[in-house]
This record gives C-alpha cells, sequence and structure tokens, in this order.
C-alpha cells in the first residue's frame, strides 16, 4: 500500500480525474466554471499542461496552480485515501491496457528544402502546425490567413525560418493575386487547410447566409487560390496539392448539412483534379480529419435541437481528439515528395474513426 502522489501539470486530465483527492477538486472547478466532467472529455489524453497550450486561453497555468495548491492543501488535511498500486492480481495485470506513449513529432531534416510552399489558414490550428513544420524542414512558406495579428503572432513565433507572412482572406481575387506575387512565380505546393464551421443545422434549417459564407471559403476559397497557383506547376511539369477535407466529407453524422456538403465538395474537387493533371506532374490530394484541439471548436455551436440531439448521439463514437502538428505530419507527408505515388486520394487522419 502506497498513497497516491498528488498529480501535477505533467499528468494526463484522466490521472486527474481518476485521482481520490484531485478529481473531485477539478469537478468542483468545473462545476464553478458552469460545466461538467462531459466537456472535458476530449482532452483526457491530453496532460494539463497541454490542455492550457491548446485551450487558447480557455485554460490558463493559473487555474491549474489552483488546482494543485487546493489538492495539496486536502491531502495535507488527510483527504488522500491511500490505495493498494502493487497488490493488484497477477491476471488484471495481464489484461489491462497498456497506456500509448505520446506522439513526439520528428522533423525529417531538408525535406521542403528548395521549395516554395503556401499554407493558407496559417495562424492557427492545423494550418499554423503545417507552416510550421514546412519551414523547420527547410521550405520557404508563404503563410497566409485572414488575421493579421495570428499571422504576427505566427511569425515571430518562427523568427530567423523563410516565412512571408500575407493577411488574404481566400474568398477574394485582390487578396489571391498578392499570394502569387508573395510567392514570386514559383509555387512547388500548396496547403489549403484554412475553413470555417457551420452552426450545426440541418437542411431545413440552413439559412441563405451560412450556407454562402461556408461555401464560399471552405470550397471557393480552395477553388480560386489551386486554380490561380495550377498554371505555375504546370509549367514546372511538378507540385503538390494538399486540400484539407474533414471527417464530414466522408460521412453525414459530423456537421451540419453546409460545412457537410462543403467538405464532400472539396473531395470531388480534389478527385477531379488528381485525374486531370496526375499525368502532368501535379498531384492533388486531401486529408480528412477527425477531431483535432484547434480555435475552430470556438466557434462551434448548435442552432438546431434536432442535429444536437442526432449529432451529439453519432459523436459518441469520436477518438481523442488530436493535436495540430498530429495533423500537420499527415498533411506534410502528402506534400512532400514522400507522397510521389499518391494522387486522387482523400486520407483520413482521424484514429481510426472513418473505420467505424
Ligand atoms: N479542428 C477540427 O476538429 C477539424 C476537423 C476536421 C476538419 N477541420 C478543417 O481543418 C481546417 C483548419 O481548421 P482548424 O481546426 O485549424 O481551425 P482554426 O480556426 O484553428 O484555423 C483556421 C484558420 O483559418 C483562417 N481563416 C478563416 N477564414 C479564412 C479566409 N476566408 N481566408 C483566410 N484564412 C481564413 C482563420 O483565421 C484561422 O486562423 C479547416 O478547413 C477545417 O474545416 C478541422
Amino acid at each position: 500500500m502506497s498513497p497516491i502522489a498528488a498529480p501535477t501539470g505533467d499528468n494526463k486530465v484522466a490521472d486527474w480525474l481518476s485521482h481520490p483527492v484531485a478529481g473531485p477538486v477539478v469537478r468542483e472547478w468545473l462545476t464553478s466554471q458552469g460545466a461538467s466532467e462531459r466537456s472535458l472529455a476530449p482532452a483526457k489524453r491530453f496532460t494539463f499542461n497541454k490542455l492550457i497550450k491548446l485551450s487558447g486561453g480557455r485554460f490558463t497555468q493559473d487555474m491549474l496552480d489552483q488546482m494543485m495548491a487546493e489538492t495539496a492543501r486536502r491531502m495535507v488535511d488527510g483527504d488522500a485515501v491511500p490505495v493498494p498500486v502493487d497488490d493488484a492480481p497477477a491476471e488484471s495485470v495481464r489484461h489491462a491496457p497498456v497506456e500509448a506513449p505520446e506522439w513526439v513529432e520528428k522533423v525529417t531534416d531538408g525535406r521542403f528544402t528548395g521549395k516554395t510552399v503556401v499554407v493558407t489558414g496559417a495562424g492557427s490550428g492545423i494550418g499554423r502546425a503545417t507552416a510550421s513544420r514546412v519551414a523547420r524542414e527547410g521550405g520557404r512558406v508563404v503563410a497566409l490567413d485572414i488575421s493579421e495579428p495570428r499571422l504576427k503572432e505566427f511569425a515571430a513565433e518562427h523568427d530567423g525560418l523563410d516565412i512571408t507572412v500575407v493577411t488574404a482572406d481566400v474568398t477574394k481575387d485582390e487578396d489571391i493575386a498578392a499570394v502569387l506575387e508573395a510567392a514570386g512565380g514559383r509555387i512547388d505546393a500548396l496547403a489549403n487547410v484554412a475553413g470555417i464551421m457551420d452552426n450545426m443545422t440541418p437542411l431545413g434549417e440552413v439559412t441563405d447566409e451560412v450556407w454562402e459564407r461556408v461555401f464560399a471559403v471552405n470550397v471557393t476559397g480552395v477553388m480560386k487560390l489551386s486554380r490561380a497557383v495550377i498554371p505555375l506547376m504546370l509549367a514546372a511539369g511538378q507540385g503538390s496539392i494538399v486540400n484539407v477535407a474533414s471527417e464530414a466529407s466522408l460521412r453525414g453524422s459530423a456537421a451540419g448539412v453546409a460545412y457537410t456538403a462543403s467538405k464532400h465538395a472539396v473531395a470531388g474537387l480534389t478527385k477531379s483534379s488528381g485525374f486531370m493533371y496526375g499525368p502532368h506532374g501535379i498531384r492533388v490530394n486531401a486529408v480528412a480529419p477527425g477531431g483535432v484541439a484547434t480555435n475552430i471548436g470556438e466557434t462551434l455551436r448548435y442552432d438546431s435541437e434536432l442535429a444536437q440531439e442526432r449529432l451529439e448521439t453519432a459523436m459518441a463514437i469520436l477518438p481523442t481528439p488530436v493535436t495540430p502538428d498530429q495533423l500537420a505530419a499527415s498533411i506534410c507527408f502528402l506534400l512532400s515528395d514522400d507522397g510521389v505515388n499518391i494522387n486522387g486520394v482523400v486520407l483520413p487522419s482521424d484514429g481510426g474513426w472513418s473505420a467505424v
């Protein structure tokens, strides 16, 4: 028998929740925030330190410090319940699932050396992680986003790497022209990552406004920038385009009708373009992410009771969300020459969700 140590920021959320003293501290804190344990379910496999990094300010170091202090106080006061750690029967040890070690990014030095890569949505989440990895692997990155502050922060974090930032809206022709100008006549690869969610409404409730904005960014923006880049790739006889689709491009149970239809359109655009340009040395593929902890979650809202009931039931099978750099690993594989023989695919990067 030995007492359980107090968890720290290096412990997973799941460890905190199962701790006899820290568990109640977390639950009380969630209640004080008007939330429940369920809201932490997607983050259970993250350490609290990682959660702080990924939460975009919603969870802070200060909050963690307070929970650690409260846990320590209660343990001193005798709330800790000693539990046996060594006395578990051999049978249960044999069948206990082993927790997978945390994934660590391994940069491939020079994979993008000599290449100019345009990345959209580079100010946040998956686009930012993709632009970062390409730059750290030697590429020249033209990073664009509609948000200037996010781009500035990204550039400051990557000081010394070959990054040109362009504040641009992918739906606007003049902004696309500015991106092409910044690239300077050569684009080896393009990652169309920028995208927006809908408000989770089914067909009978979707508004024209939501439909049009979601299609403008998620589909028309991808088409416009790719269309502008294709002539450069044709002239070079090579190129790689990776579009970010979604689990919603594979199934009807991951979002509202506008987002789902837009991501199905991205899948179609990808396949058509891969088919058309494959013989000219241009590969066009898509990655379909499952849940990823990014800022897109901030805009997630259910404007339909019907959709909420249907989607929340379906999403009970969702694998644990991953971090943006885990998606960047899939995107960079297809963007790079490592994807040499892959063209026209929509590759799920979803921890197996699409296999269900
Ligand atoms: N996060 C997920 O769980 C998830 C799952 C499936 C697919 N995706 C897709 O991944 C892509 C990236 O999303 P994320 O989760 O990293 O979101 P995010 O919100 O963290 O990042 C998206 C970025 O795109 C930018 N952007 C939005 N509209 C733009 C426009 N018109 N022009 C230029 N930039 C614009 C935003 O400013 C933001 O910085 C999206 O296409 C999204 O649909 C995300």
